[in-house]
């Protein structure tokens, strides 16, 4: 199962990192979304991370030319995956969304070609039943920031091929990405693990047991995480952390999973972390 040709789609944080990497390792790429804007918002992302690549001595004017010339970007759903051998989807986390847009890519990508998702916890199995070719439905899961973090984790559905699952470990290992496999599960590994410690840390915070600052600095300095846990929550997103800890608590009904309410305040108030310019810190 050779892949040559990769489409991603949703051109966010998560959809344009994944089609930068996979454009740096050499494979042609179709960066779809739904609106020109969204598009081109994703591709001035690509060229910023580039130009301070080629700033930094990393990369030169004529690789960056060329890693940008692999990806073309569209807004037509039938054109990005006429010719494709891969898809990664990262658009929003909604099971209705995601499932809506893999009957539309399973009817009309290649039969060859693999559909993979990149969500962070919704059941790849559920996914998969939405198209007619569950064996070759997937989660490839890659952490934020996509060009730095090195994790994919690989997620078996019910039904995915061992040959489709070696063929998207091999492609991680193509993007210069660690593999690691896991089972189909809500939250999976890393998010049933990473979400769960950002929950308690702010009940921490509701509980007035210590600032925000204070629980940073504890896990920073204390257990030499890189970014403190509400840093952490606002560069994820805390809209993003919420709809994974629902998950969790619906998945497994157990109340270890119960979102603190201060989460879902924050939320309600818009106040989704970095992205919208507030969260537990603000940003300009
Ligand atoms: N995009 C691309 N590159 C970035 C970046 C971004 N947003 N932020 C930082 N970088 C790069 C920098 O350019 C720099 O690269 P070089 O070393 O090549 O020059 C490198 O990362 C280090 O950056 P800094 O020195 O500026 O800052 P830092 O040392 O604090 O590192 C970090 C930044 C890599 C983001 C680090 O803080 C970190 O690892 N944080 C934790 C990230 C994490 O846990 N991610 C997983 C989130 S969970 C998830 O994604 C799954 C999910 O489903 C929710």
């Amino acid at each position: 199962m050779s892949i040559r040709n990769f489409t991603v789609v949703g051109a966010g944080q998560m959809g344009s990192g994944i089609a930068q990497v996979a454009a740096q390792s050499g494979f042609t790429v179709r960066l779809l979304d739904l609106e020109e804007a969204f598009v081109r918002k994703g591709m001035r992302g690509i060229d910023k991370y580039l130009f301070r690549q080629v700033e930094k001595g990393r990369l030169t004017e004529t690789e960056k030319g060329e890693v940008l010339s692999r990806i073309r970007p569209t807004t037509d759903l039938a054109e990005a995956v006429r010719e494709t051998d891969i898809v990664v989807e990262a658009v929003v986390e909604n099971m209705e969304v995601k499932t809506d847009l893999f009957k539309k890519l399973d009817e009309k990508a290649p039969g060859h070609a693999i559909l993979a998702t990149n969500t962070s916890s919704l059941p790849i199995t559920g996914i998969a039943a939405a198209t007619q070719r569950p064996d070759h439905v997937i989660g490839m899961h890659f952490m934020n920031p996509v060009p730095v973090m090195k994790l994919v984790e690989v997620i078996r559905g019910l039904a995915t091929s061992d040959n489709v699952f070696e063929a998207v470990e091999k492609l991680a290992r193509d993007m210069g990405k660690h593999p690691v496999e896991v089972n189909d599960s809500p939250g999976f590994v890393s998010n049933r693990v990473l979400m769960p410690m950002i929950n308690e840390a702010v009940y921490t915070v509701y509980e007035g047991v210590a600032e925000p600052e204070a629980v940073d600095e504890v896990m920073k300095l204390g257990m030499n995480h890189p970014m403190g846990p509400l840093t952490l929550a606002d560069f994820i997103g805390l809209d993003t952390c919420l709809y994974i800890m629902e998950t969790l608590y619906e998945g497994f009904g157990d109340p270890k999973y119960r979102p603190c309410p201060l989460l879902r305040k924050y939320v309600k108030a818009g106040w989704l972390g970095r992205k919208t310019g507030r969260g537990f810190y603000t940003y300009e």
